[in-house]
């Protein structure tokens, strides 16, 4: 049996944490991301062979987004190299209301090897480790959010879910739908930050074309600005105000509190202005 958990995106904010739980549990680690020792790439399949070489049990986290075009194709791909490499499980981040996410888990779950599917709503982490750290650091969050609200869940929680489905066996065949514990707005979340900092941040929604044509004014790559635009006008539609408890399910203990979160960021200094 292949020894070796390879954790895609092991870099990113649910990977990095993933890596470290991990190796402090003593598993047999390998970060998966371009940057990597053993680099992989999700756009240069020469890279895979190397990258699953004696691995049991994948954290499959696609990059950018299992929206963006090509990725099913690409995360089937990855399915039959990993099965051709004797990789015995499958653990997959997935999001919540997409079709084309949900296409990704279908291929996952039809491969044959073991699987399980995290599923998740947004990462409160998006505020301080992505695109969202610098206008909460520059004193105002402008997005096309409305009044829609969102169970923002955490990326410590996302990780210790995604442990256990590489580690115990009883999760395997679960679909996880992981939120956090409570509905916030857009507004709602950047205000909850702004209490933990001291700071005041203000939030001003803005039509989304304009926000679109802002990001690529500033430079963003056409497709994750499309990315961005995508997930605020069809994930953003209400199809998600809702709480799951794939946390509880997973864990048998609540999921992290927006407010934690924010309490607990605001500390480490990072959104210090
Ligand atoms: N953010 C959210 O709110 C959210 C919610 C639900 C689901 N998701 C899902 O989470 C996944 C990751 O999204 P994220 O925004 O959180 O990103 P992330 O994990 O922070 O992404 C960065 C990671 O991807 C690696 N990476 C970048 N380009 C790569 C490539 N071409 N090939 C291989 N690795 C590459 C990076 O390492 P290198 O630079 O070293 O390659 C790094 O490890 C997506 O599939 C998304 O659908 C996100």
């Amino acid at each position: 049996m292949n020894a070796t958990t390879l954790v895609l995106g092991g870099t990113g904010k649910t990977g990095a944490r993933i890596v470290e739980r991990l190796t402090a549990r003593g598993v047999d680690v390998r970060v998966g991301s371009r940057s990597a020792e053993v680099p992989f790439d999700w756009t240069d399949r020469s890279t895979w062979t190397a990258a699953l070489a004696g691995v049991g049990r994948v954290y499959v986290s696609y990059y950018p987004d299992l929206a963006i075009p090509g990725a099913v194709d690409a995360v089937a791909a990855l399915t039959e190299a990993a099965r051709d490499a004797g990789v015995q499980r499958l653990v997959l981040l997935s999001g919540r209301g997409e079709e084309e996410a949900q296409a990704a888990e279908q291929v996952v779950q039809r491969s044959g090897l073991e699987w399980t599917i995290v599923r998740c709503a947004w990462f409160n982490q998006n505020f301080d480790e992505n695109y969202l750290l610098e206008p909460v650091l520059a004193g105002e969050v402008a997005l096309p959010a409305g009044d829609v609200p969102e169970p923002f869940v955490d990326a410590d929680d996302i990780a210790d879910v995604a442990v256990a489905a590489l580690t115990e066996d009883r999760h395997v065949g679960e679909l996880y739908e992981l939120t956090g514990p409570r509905l916030l707005t857009f507004a709602e979340a950047v205000a909850e930050i702004a209490k933990a900092t001291g700071r005041e941040i203000a939030f001003v929604p803005v039509p989304l074309d304009d926000y679109s044509a802002a990001l690529e004014a500033e430079g963003l790559p056409s497709d994750l600005a499309w990315l961005i635009g995508y997930l605020f006008r069809e994930v953003l539609d209400g199809r998600n105000a809702s709480l799951a408890d794939g946390v509880q399910r997973a864990l048998g203990r609540a999921p992290k509190d927006f407010s934690d979160y924010a309490r607990d960021t605001a500390a480490t200094g990072v959104w210090n202005a």
